[in-house]
């Protein structure tokens, strides 16, 4: 049974996704900004979107790429934030990070103006701004230092504990496949994290953006092996292991180089400890990217995010999202339908991206085919050092 099977078991648990280079509905941030107040203004609106990401559905909901939620509630709201002053406790940040004003990042980014959104998720909206070079305080635009700004959406299902977990796991992570968090914002209600600004945004915008170049083949590679070092790094080499949980293309940024950088650390989980074989949790994720064992048991390990790389490997190979509804029948889920042609060296050129109009390397793909078919395998998956 494949994950897109299990993944119709599990409620959704968000909502609105407007990418505007996507031509889709733009509303969503721009309304919303238009009134930034109303942005992020009730802390029992902030507590109610939390307590209610289970069943908060909108009429915006897209039934791609869409966050999952728990099919068994092991944990259930009691992972949720409460009230602002335990907020400051529970906030025990590495020192490196700044601690912005709201009106820095406000004028930082112009007001939050429209010419400055950089695109929506799960958890609002994302603004460049540009700070001191050192500091916290605005300056000119093209000067200092570029930064993406992140806004909490009190509208949004992903509350303070995601942009807590983004505080305290990335503040205290430092790879170059990692996006850096450069400070945050927790001021009255508002709930904001600071970025270093990544220059080619997201891999998803060039796989799937319409209108983008094709990447190249070279280039695909080269992310993937970004990606697989900051997963690795997570797993095998930070100080307490981390469950990334969220691996999926818009979570992959690039830098002017195509150096890939992991970023949302919203759901990520410290690893098992002592002889523990895994951690049990609500079950989180995006639909087509969570491991089925996963789904199935709410046993989290590192090897989910292992399926979660598989996919995105395969979706960098034939350039094909993990859900697409748009699909003829049987070609909704990428994983059921590529699958059987991993296994075979030659059925695996049927699958590449037509867009790679034959550029490849003949034994690249054929590795890379081989190692996704390893990552989607039941058992055992491999490391991915
Ligand atoms: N540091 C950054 N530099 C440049 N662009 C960014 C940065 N962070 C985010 N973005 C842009 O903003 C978009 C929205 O990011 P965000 O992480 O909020 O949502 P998402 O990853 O698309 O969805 P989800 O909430 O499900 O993770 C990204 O797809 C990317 O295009
Ligand atoms: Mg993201």
């Amino acid at each position: 049974m494949g994950v897109g099977h299990q993944s119709k078991q599990v409620m959704e648990k968000k909502t609105s996704r407007k990418k505007r280079d996507e031509g889709e509905e733009e509303t969503g941030c721009w309304v919303k900004l238009r009134f930034m107040g109303s942005c992020m203004s009730s802390r029992s609106r902030v507590d109610n979107s939390m307590s209610g990401r289970t069943e908060n559905k909108t009429t915006k909901e897209k039934s791609r790429d869409q966050p999952v939620v728990p099919v068994s509630s092991t944990t259930s709201n009691a992972e949720s934030a409460s009230s602002t002053p335990k907020f400051s406790e529970e906030l025990k940040v590495a020192s490196q990070l700044r601690k912005f004003t709201f009106i820095d990042l406000k004028l930082a980014t112009r007001n939050f103006r429209p010419e400055s959104l950089l695109g929506e998720g799960g958890f609002g909206c994302v603004f460049k701004g540009w700070i001191e070079e050192n500091g916290t305080a605005p300056v000119k635009p093209g000067t200092g230092l570029t930064v993406a700004v992140k806004t909490l959406n009190i509208d949004g299902l992903q509350g303070h504990k995601e942009w807590l977990a983004e505080v305290d796991f990335l503040g205290n992570l430092l790879h170059p496949n990692l996006v850096k968090l450069v400070g945050y914002c927790i001021e009255d209600d508002h709930r904001l994290l600071v970025y270093e600004f990544m220059p080619r945004g997201s891999l998803e915008n060039h796989l799937f953006r319409k209108g983008s170049l094709p990447l190249p083949w070279s280039i695909r590679m080269k992310i993937a092996l970004g990606a697989a070092k900051g997963l690795a790094f997570l797993h095998e080499e930070a100080e307490r292991p981390v469950i990334y949980r969220d691996f999926k293309t818009s979570n992959i940024l690039l830098d002017a180089d195509y150096n890939a950088k992991l970023s949302d650390f919203g759901l990520a989980k410290d690893g098992p400890e002592g002889d523990k074989t895994h951690v049990s949790t609500r079950v989180m994720g995006t639909y087509g990217y969570a491991a089925p064992e996963y789904v199935m048991t709410g046993h989290l390990t590192s090897k989910s995010d292992v399926y979660s790389f598989g996919v995105v490997l395969l979706e960098m190979l034939t350039g094909r999202r993990s859900m697409d509804k748009n699909r003829p029948n049987g070609e909704h889920n990428l994983v059921e339908w590529a699958r059987p042609h991993l296994g075979d060296k030659r059925r695996i050129f049927r699958i590449l991206d037509p867009r790679l109009e034959g550029h490849f390397s003949i034994n690249g793909a054929q590795k890379a085919a081989q190692l996704a078919a390893q990552c989607l395998s039941r058992d055992p998956k491999p490391d991915l050092e």
